[in-house]
């Protein structure tokens, strides 16, 4: 169950932390300070992949989100729904995501798939209530999540694909409450109204960046009370430390464990390899958050970290957008697991990581209590 990518980045941050890689083309970038130093400079480490003479298809499809783009272009389609995403605002939804958590948890027990039928379940089910999505319509939602988690078929992108523009562009045009789908109705990009292929890019973003994710972090959370049981007790006799808790767990076990969109603008030195334009640059967050020249001790899972500066976020001008919402989700999740769960135990035998490196969770996970 357990993976040695951790060890992996080490040796890399020791022997060789800003890496070509021969077999992808790319440069891997394992150190905190060089990590940071990407994230934190998009003039010279562009998001845009026609850096790299990668030219997205149609600048206007859904495929070309604002996550690809530099400023000021990004940062005039990403600031649609900023206010929407503030901490401020995703407050309001905390009755419905705990009602939704509480709903889902009872349907939990010993022969339940967690991952499918709760950490999936969750996110899903909030961002189709952020969308308006009708309830009649949730079963889609539940057959992306195998999308989602992990069966990355062609077939599943298409079905999302024509979901998107059947039931999604319905919904732009009909809506009538006051929602996200109604501050993106409402947006502009260079003075004009979003085209259909923009706002539907706008929703797949928000769904395909914001859901499996936010599984990975549940799913995440429930591994550090399985490997720990100490904890459990500790976070329901001190509640305060439940954000420490979170924030360790996205630091330890980071969801995203590496970005592999960064493009050089221009010649560059990086922590000294030169880099060259039209290079990308993949950017491993999960190392850089086990980096010891950052933090104290840092193989060691301590929720009482001060000044936990980890990018498991991204960090600058594409720092997620979502946070707020995922620590919200992530915070009802960790409620509702220690008042089901006494002790929290993984059964290991009928539980699976996921394969994928890029990303840090479980597939499938079954507990014994
Ligand atoms: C634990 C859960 C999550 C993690 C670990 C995560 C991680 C990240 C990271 C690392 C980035 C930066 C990408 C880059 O620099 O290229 C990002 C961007 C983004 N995330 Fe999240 N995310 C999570 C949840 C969410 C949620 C719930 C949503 C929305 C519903 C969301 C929406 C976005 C969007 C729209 C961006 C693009 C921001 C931009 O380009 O300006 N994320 N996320």
């Amino acid at each position: 169950m357990e993976h040695d990518v951790f060890q992996y980045y080490r040796k890399m941050r020791k022997e060789s932390p800003v890496h070509f890689n021969n077999d992808t083309g790319s440069w891997d970038v394992f150190d905190y300070k060089s990590v940071y130093f990407v994230l934190m400079n998009p003039d010279i480490y562009s998001s845009d992949p026609s850096y790299a003479g990668n030219i997205p298809e149609n600048r206007q499809g859904p495929g070309a989100s604002f996550i690809t783009m530099d400023n000021p272009d990004h940062k005039e389609l990403r600031n649609v729904t900023t206010p929407y995403f503030l901490t401020s605002k995703i407050t309001g939804y905390r009755d419905m995501i705990e009602s939704t958590s509480k709903r889902l948890m009872e349907g939990i027990n010993k022969n339940s798939d967690f991952i499918r039928d709760y950490a999936v379940m969750l996110p899903v089910t909030v961002i189709s209530e952020l969308l308006g999505v009708p309830e009649n319509d949730r079963s889609k939602f539940k057959e992306w999540s195998d999308y989602i988690i992990g069966n990355r078929s062609d077939a599943g992108f298409q079905d999302l694909n024509r979901y998107m523009y059947s039931t999604m562009a319905e919904i732009f045009k009909t809506n009538t409450e006051d929602n996200i789908i109604s501050t993106i109705n409402k947006g502009l990009f260079h003075s004009e109204p979003l085209s259909i292929n923009q706002k539907i890019g706008y929703v797949m973003l928000l769904v395909i960046g914001g859901n499996e994710t936010t599984t990975n972090l549940i799913g995440n959370m429930v591994k550090v009370l399985s490997e720990h049981p100490e904890i459990a007790d500790k976070l329901r006799q001190e509640p305060e430390l439940k954000k420490g808790f979170i924030e360790e767990t996205l630091r330890y076990y980071s969801p995203i464990q590496f970005l592999p969109h960064r493009f050089a603008a221009r010649d560059s030195v990086l922590n000294g390899q030169e880099i060259k334009k039209g290079q990308r640059l993949s950017i491993w967050l999960g190392s850089a958050n086990r980096d010891g020249a950052k933090f104290e001790d840092p193989d060691t899972f301590n929720m009482e970290r001060q000044n936990n500066d980890h990018l498991a976020f991204g960090m600058g001008i594409h720092m997620c957008l979502g946070s707020p919402l995922a620590r919200l989700e992530a915070e009802i999740a960790l409620n509702d697991i220690l008042n089901k769960f006494k002790h929290v135990k993984i059964n290991a035998e009928k539980t699976s990581m996921l394969k994928n490196p890029m990303v840090y969770g479980f597939s499938t996970m079954q507990l014994d209590d």
